[in-house]
């Protein structure tokens, strides 16, 4: 077992460190405050191949693997949430879908653009009414001859507004239940789609998320991805990864806070020392740090398995519930070490703190997750 990373994963995590300093940190709190879509930096971070990781280069994409992927995240989530919640819909879900799953045409028609980051994907598979229940789909696909005829609405959808191409699932036949559902690419602009008024959330504010409402639009077959009846299963084998992705985001939030704390517990002074030589305070660190190992150690194995060709659903599943709580504690004890200061928003721990709580969400609730360990610890 080798724990070492190599060179290129060095050299990776840390152009993409070096990359949240200096172009994602001087704005992350005025983009925070005025719930502002990072375009600019999402356009360099296209730029350095941080938008298409895992896509051969001969598709547009920087051609590494899920180990490097994750590294990435984990450093743009340190400082921006918002950033890396963009960053991983686009890669993992809109870019790993269409690779795996498109046709060449497809692939050359929509992923070189997408994974060169010269355009932006959203991945739409959330209804009002099918969320963790996301077979229920309402959202209908009728087959026209040449073309399907799009109906209905999905909600939560991030980069909603800001992305060109739209993997949208819908429901084609409903007596064959989720094998009649199936996947399609979708571009704005075209008539009949819509995109609705922008979310005022929690957290990752500089992430827009929107309503999309879809009235008789035109989607021609050469758009649907995979065989018909197939878009449940393509939706289920994409999060598998995406989860993956969202886990890498929450291991980055945790770790983002405790650097924070830990070097306010050795500038800050109380009752005539640092605080971190107060042992509550020193022992939280502890804590902290133990936990982030622990998230990182599932993120890595889930992340490793991935690129080995393994079944990565379960791991994909334990990462991802893991370190999303593991955000959430560590968070919440960073804004504490920080006393008041923790509490406003020039410090950043709070933000991250906020920002943590989607983590527990998309990409399936902690409780989604448990169901499909439980499933799957249960079959095997
Ligand atoms: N790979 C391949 N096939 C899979 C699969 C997987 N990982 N998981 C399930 N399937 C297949 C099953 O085998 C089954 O097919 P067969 O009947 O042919 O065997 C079919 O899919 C239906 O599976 P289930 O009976 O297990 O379905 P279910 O209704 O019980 O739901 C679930 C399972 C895991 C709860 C699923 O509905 C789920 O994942 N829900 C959460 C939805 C979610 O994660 N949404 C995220 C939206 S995107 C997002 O959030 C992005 C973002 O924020 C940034
Ligand atoms: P519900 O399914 O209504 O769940 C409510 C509660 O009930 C949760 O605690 C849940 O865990 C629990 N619950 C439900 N069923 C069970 C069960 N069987 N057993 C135990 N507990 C259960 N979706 C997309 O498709 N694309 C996106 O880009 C996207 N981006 C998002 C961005 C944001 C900021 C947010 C908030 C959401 C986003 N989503 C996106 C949607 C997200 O995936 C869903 O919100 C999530 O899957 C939960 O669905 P729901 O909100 O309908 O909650």
């Amino acid at each position: 077992m080798d724990f070492n990373l190599t060179e290129e994963h060095i050299m990776i995590r840390d152009a993409a460190r070096d990359f949240a300093k200096n172009e994602l940190l001087p704005g992350v709190i005025e983009r925070d405050n005025k719930q502002e879509f990072p375009a600019e930096q999402i356009k360099k971070m296209g730029d350095l191949g941080l938008m298409g990781m895992m896509v051969p280069p001969e598709y547009g994409g920087s051609g590494m693997d899920t180990i490097a992927y994750v590294l990435a995240m984990e450093e743009i989530s340190k400082i921006d949430a918002s950033a890396s919640v963009v960053m991983s819909v686009n890669n993992s879900l809109v870019c790993y879908g269409l690779y795996a799953f498109g046709t060449e045409e497809q692939k050359q028609k929509y992923l070189v653009p997408l994974a060169s980051g010269q355009k932006l994907g959203a991945f739409c598979l959330s209804e009002p009414e099918a969320g963790s229940d996301a077979t229920s789909q309402k959202t209908t696909a009728i087959d026209n001859g040449d073309h399907y005829i799009l109906n209905g609405t999905k909600n939560w959808i991030t980069n909603g507004g800001n992305a060109d191409y739209y993997l949208v699932i819908a429901q084609t036949d409903r007596e064959k239940g989720h094998r009649g559902i199936n996947a399609f690419i979708v571009e704005k602009g075209w008539e009949g789609f819509e995109v609705g008024p922008k979310e005022d959330k929690l957290g990752i504010r500089g992430s827009d998320t929107h309503t999309l409402n879809f009235n008789d639009v035109k989607v021609p077959k050469e758009n649907r991805i995979g065989e018909d009846g197939f878009g449940f299963k393509f939706a289920m084998k994409t999060l598998s990864g995406g989860r993956i992705g969202i886990a890498a985001q929450a291991l980055g939030i945790a770790g983002g806070a405790y650097d924070l704390a830990r070097d306010y517990s050795k500038i800050r002074k109380a009752f005539g020392t640092e605080i971190c030589n107060h042992q509550a305070i020193a022992f939280k660190l502890a804590d902290m740090l133990v936990e982030i190992e622990c998230a990182r150690h599932l993120v890595m194995k889930a992340a490793w398995e991935k690129d080995q060709g393994l079944n990565y659903d379960m791991s994909g599943a334990m990462a991802k519930l893991k370190a999303s709580e593991v955000a959430m504690k560590v968070s919440v004890e960073a804004v504490q070490v920080h006393g008041g200061n923790g509490y406003v928003k020039e410090y950043h721990v709070e933000r991250l703190m906020r920002d943590a709580k989607i983590t527990q969400i998309y990409e399936g609730t902690s409780e989604i997750q448990k169901i499909v360990i439980s499933r799957g610890l249960l079959r095997d």
